[in-house]
């Protein structure tokens, strides 16, 4: 089973961390999830659900909305800078952020490293390893583009989550699936149970 850090950040649409984090758990991957302290809030705001903060509560959280007891799920604060995987020693596969906010891509780019996800992010460049970054903002000012340039310069992809209408959509979750394939298929994760364009 191969470890990823997936980072949830303040942006809307939850949906799209929600549905990564159900098909790597589905597929038997070791998924360490660390939401920011934004990420709660939109939760809160946007679906009306609040998220334990505690981590083992968490982790039933995500378990009983998933109804799944597969791969391996770790939660972590958003301030738990003491965390395993806040060390470049410790080995992972990869790290997505989706959604992005613009503040999270601002400080990841100018290197500030004050959260678990802002340093993970850092970990995951220094160690030449891949990090996948998904914005969510509309529209874009300069200052958005240049960090966006930088980050996609110091070795970050940046993948945004675009709809697409060719694949021919029936459903808001069709659409959903689409964009996620996209991020995992960058990374060679055969997410199966998923619905894909062919
Ligand atoms: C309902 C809601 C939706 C938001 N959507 C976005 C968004 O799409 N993109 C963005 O950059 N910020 C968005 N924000 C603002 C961020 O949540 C805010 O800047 C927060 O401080 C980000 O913290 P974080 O980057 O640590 O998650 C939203 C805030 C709320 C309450």
């Amino acid at each position: 089973m191969s470890s990823i850090v997936l980072g949830v950040t303040g942006a809307s649409a939850q949906q799209l961390a929600e549905r990564s984090l159900k098909l790597l758990l589905e597929n038997n991957n070791v998924v360490h999830l660390i939401l920011s302290k934004g990420a709660y809030n939109v939760w809160l705001a946007e679906n009306d659900i609040k998220i334990p903060i505690d981590t083992e509560k968490q982790i039933k959280f995500w378990r009983d909305r998933f109804r799944t007891d597969k791969g391996t799920l770790i939660c972590h604060r958003w301030n738990d800078v003491s965390a395993s995987i806040a060390s470049g020693s410790f080995k992972t596969k990869a790290m997505v952020i989706v959604p992005c906010t613009m503040g999270k891509i601002g400080r990841i780019s100018n290197g500030i490293a004050e959260d678990l996800i802002e340093r993970c992010a850092d970990v995951h460049l220094k160690e030449n390893r891949r990090l996948i970054i998904s914005p969510r903002e509309s529209p874009f000012n300069l200052i958005h583009l240049r960090n966006m340039t930088q980050l996609c310069e110091a070795g970050a992809q940046i993948i945004p989550c675009i709809p697409s209408w060719y694949s021919n959509p029936q459903s808001l979750d069709e659409m959903i699936d689409f964009m996620i394939v996209r991020l995992f298929d960058s990374l060679d994760y055969e997410l199966k149970d998923i619905n894909r364009w062919q």
